[in-house]
């Protein structure tokens, strides 16, 4: 693990999506690294559980919060509440994705992927930088997917709202230079955590899979270096590969690829 040398890491961590995953690992190695939290996800059972564990292995701080990400308007009200608490790194983490045809999901469930995906972020970076500027000290990552590098047929919403990740935080990234607030967007491949499974593939069917852990340790050694990471060799080959095809081409091929991996996923179990 980098030496977290920023001061931001002295303050305040808000992670979203603590409950499982990458969101839980970003929790565990931020209280190991001495940050005091605040967890937000849906399951109050995970988050307080977690909260229990780092405040007797770390001494942390835990505050937990539990909020549905895809109701903006709570989301907008619980990230004005946040002035003045002291938050110094927002991990934007929280998200979720459907495989399959478009109109497969429910209208619902196609925009509250868009709201926690992408409006939840937006809410909570938008009333946490003017206290981090104010400090002359940030930091604020967005966990994107590889998934926002291309359209991706047969995970249409999921790719869009990946897309919008990316775009927003590499141009926060810029409008930040200066003022002590590092963006950064990472943009994980196949992780192993509930999301695979959620969706329908086997983990262990995916190429380049990488840990939770892996996934955070990149990510926090390349904040403050970089606007843009791309966890796993695999995943910045495919990402670069796909990036050199005209975009209709890339499309196709992206789309050939998972389908490809889900009926495998599916035929094996
Ligand atoms: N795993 C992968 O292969 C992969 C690849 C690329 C990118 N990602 C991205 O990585 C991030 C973390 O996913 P993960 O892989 O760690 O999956 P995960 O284990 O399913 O974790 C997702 C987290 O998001 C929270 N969440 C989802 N919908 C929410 C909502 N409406 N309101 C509040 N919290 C919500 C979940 O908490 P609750 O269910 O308790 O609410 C959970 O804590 C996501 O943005 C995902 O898109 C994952």
């Amino acid at each position: 693990m980098a030496r977290l040398s920023s001061s931001y890491f002295e303050g305040v961590a808000l992670v979203t999506g603590a409950s499982s995953g990458i969101g839980r690992a970003f929790a565990v190695t931020l209280a190991a690294a001495g940050m005091d939290l605040i967890l937000v996800a849906r399951r109050a059972e995970a988050l307080e559980g977690l909260a229990a564990e780092l405040l007797h292995t770390y001494g942390a701080m835990v505050e937990v919060v539990v909020l549905d990400l895809a109701d903006t308007q709570a989301v907008d009200e619980f990230a004005r509440s946040l002035k003045g608490r002291g938050v110094s790194l927002l991990v934007n983490n929280a998200g979720f994705g459907f495989k399959g045809r478009f109109e497969e999901a429910s209208a619902l469930d196609n925009t509250g992927m868009v709201n926690t995906n992408c409006i939840a972020s937006l809410l909570l970076t938008y009333h946490c930088l003017p206290d981090m500027k104010a400090a002359g000290r940030g930091g604020v990552i967005f966990t994107g997917s590889v998934e926002g590098e291309s359209p991706f047929p047969w995970s249409a919403t999921y790719a869009a709202s990946k897309a919008f990740v990316h775009s927003l935080g590499i141009a926060l990234h810029d409008e930040c230079r200066g003022s002590g607030v590092d963006v950064l967007v990472i943009a994980p491949g196949p992780t192993d955590t509930e999301a695979p499974r959620k969706q329908g593939f086997r983990n262990e069917d995916l190429s380049g899979l990488m840990t939770p852990e892996r996934v955070v340790t990149e990510a926090l050694a390349q904040l403050g270096k970089r606007n843009y990471w791309t966890p796993g060799w695999q995943n910045r080959l495919m990402t670069r590969f796909l990036k050199a095809l005209p975009r209709t081409l890339a499309a196709k091929v992206a789309g050939a690829g998972l389908r490809a991996a889900l009926i495998k996923s599916q035929r094996a179990t």
